[in-house]
């Protein structure tokens, strides 16, 4: 770890005892409310706030009206999503007014635009602490302030260093997620991505693989290795490690016997990285490969580095080593300048790859991206009815590749009881479909072989083999 990180880390430790002793004296625990919007990096980031405060002395709750402190993880990389945070916190004002020893603070991707900032000091009076995506490592510090009476704002850029962190309060067993790198290089030109969280930097394979052992000793069977572009990890680091190596290194620690990751931008999918996917058992049979749309003209103006062609040919040599891979990917609907005819080219790779799960967008104006000040042709009314259009073609093609699961026998990590309906457990394929089966919640936790009776477009039902 560099110097300055380790430094960083022990007054982030410091303060964590500060406040951890201030709140041992209390009658009763605080309770934190902690709400994330976006991304799984976000949610890893989530965790690691909530180590914190665990460690700090805080309890949990999932309401804002018993909540001492209320923190909301934000998204930057749509509008909607900002739109819900303002939204949300704009409610909080007479709660605030009524207790105004709460604390109210707002975190993550958003925080880090300087506009966004400069919004809630002059319009929300009421929220004590911004801090973005650099400063996370600093929350302690920032919390310390803020119960101390101040308003504290930390949202300067400090990129280029890893953070590291050794509280985690994690969500969901029995899937651990792990983060291998941070940022983006891409500057796709739609995307408020590497505004917000600067410069790739990968974590040491040292750090990663001792986390990886650490949530295996804890009984996790799965890991979600993290990042903008999985496959860039290492670029920036001494030693030549590749993604694909790093793989390899995780497939040997003992207790993981699934291992997935996101995401994979197809212009650094390499040969090797598909023939360790195909070697190790280990590795999810799962690719996350977003496309964006099946223009080259459009694909050229977003900056995505690849063509069609191009697209198509790393599926291909991926269904040739894999053909049980499932494959998702991204949509973008209505990107500046898109015409109809370059939608029918959207639809037609859809047609053309058939995908198991398509994650659809309408573009979404984000300031400062080169993209939002680009001209656009079609309206807002023929976006939608193209989105409309191509979710239903969508629709079939995700009903259809389920069908094909139909009387198959599948080896299923059970995640928990199903949201719908509780005599039900809900898990996941190795190819990470979601299945539905009768079960006791004995068995959340194991991996079972589930026999698929019914198929439906975003999930299946199945039976346990006993
Ligand atoms: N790093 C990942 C994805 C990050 S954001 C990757 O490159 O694939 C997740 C998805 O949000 C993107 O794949 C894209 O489809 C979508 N997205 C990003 N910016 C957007 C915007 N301005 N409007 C609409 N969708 C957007
Ligand atoms: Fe955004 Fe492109 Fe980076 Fe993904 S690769 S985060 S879409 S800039
Ligand atoms: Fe959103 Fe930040 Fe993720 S902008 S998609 S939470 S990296």
């Amino acid at each position: 770890m560099k110097e300055v990180s380790r430094k960083l880390l022990d007054v982030q430790q410091d303060y964590i005892d500060k406040i951890r002793l201030e709140n041992d004296v209390l009658t009763r625990k605080p309770l934190a409310f902690v709400e994330t919007y976006g991304c799984a990096q976000n949610e890893s980031d989530s965790e690691r706030l909530k180590g914190m405060l665990e460690a700090m002395g805080y309890d949990f709750c999932d309401s804002t009206e018993e909540a001492d402190l209320v923190l909301y993880n934000t998204c930057a990389v749509r509008e909607n999503a900002e739109l819900r945070v303002f939204g949300n916190i704009g409610a909080l004002k007479h709660q605030k007014n009524r207790k105004p020893e709460m604390i109210i603070g707002v975190c993550g991707c958003m925080m880090q635009q300087a506009h966004i900032a400069e919004e809630i000091r002059k319009k929300y009076k009421h929220v004590d602490i911004v801090f973005g995506t650099h400063a996370l490592f600093k929350f302690p510090e920032i919390l310390d302030g803020a119960r101390k009476g101040g308003r504290i704002f930390e949202n300067e850029n400090c990129d280029g260093e890893i953070f590291e962190t050794e509280s985690c309060h994690r969500d969901n067993p029995p899937l651990a997620k792990i983060p291998i790198m941070y940022g983006c290089n891409n500057f796709c030109t739609y995307c408020i991505v590497p505004y917000v969280r600067g410069r790739e930097r990968s974590r040491s394979a040292e750090n990663i693989l001792k986390e990886i052992k650490a949530v295996a000793d804890k009984g996790y069977k799965e890991i979600m290795l993290l990042g903008q572009n999985v496959n860039s990890y290492g670029k920036d680091l001494e030693d030549g490690l590749t993604f694909a190596g790093l793989l390899e290194m995780a497939c040997k620690v003992e207790g993981i016997e699934r291992i997935r990751f996101m995401t994979s931008h197809p212009k650094d999918i390499s040969d090797e990285l598909i023939d360790v996917m195909a070697r190790n058992d280990k590795i999810c049979k799962q690719l996350h490969l977003p496309v964006q749309c099946g223009s080259d003209r459009i694909l050229k103006k977003m900056n995505r580095s690849y063509t069609r062609e191009k697209y198509l040919e790393i599926v291909k040599k991926v269904r040739q080593r894999m053909p049980q891979i499932v494959l998702s990917t991204d949509i973008i609907v209505g990107f500046p300048g898109e015409t109809n005819e370059d939608f029918e080219e959207t639809l037609s790779i859809l047609k053309e790859v058939e995908y198991d799960l398509v994650f659809s967008f309408i573009y979404s104006k984000r300031k400062g991206t080169p993209a939002a000040k680009m001209p656009d042709c079609l309206t807002e009314d023929e976006k939608h009815k193209n989105f409309d259009r191509m979710q239903k073609v969508q629709n079939e093609i995700a009903k259809k590749r389920n069908d094909a699961y139909f009387g198959k026998t599948e080896r299923v990590l059970v995640e928990g009881l199903s949201k719908t309906n509780a005599e039900f457990l809900s898990g996941r394929t190795e190819g990470g479909k979601v299945v539905n089966f009768r079960g006791g919640s004995e068995l959340v936790g194991e991996i079972i072989d589930v026999k698929i009776t019914e198929t439906k477009t975003w999930s299946l039902m199945g039976e346990i083999i006993k």
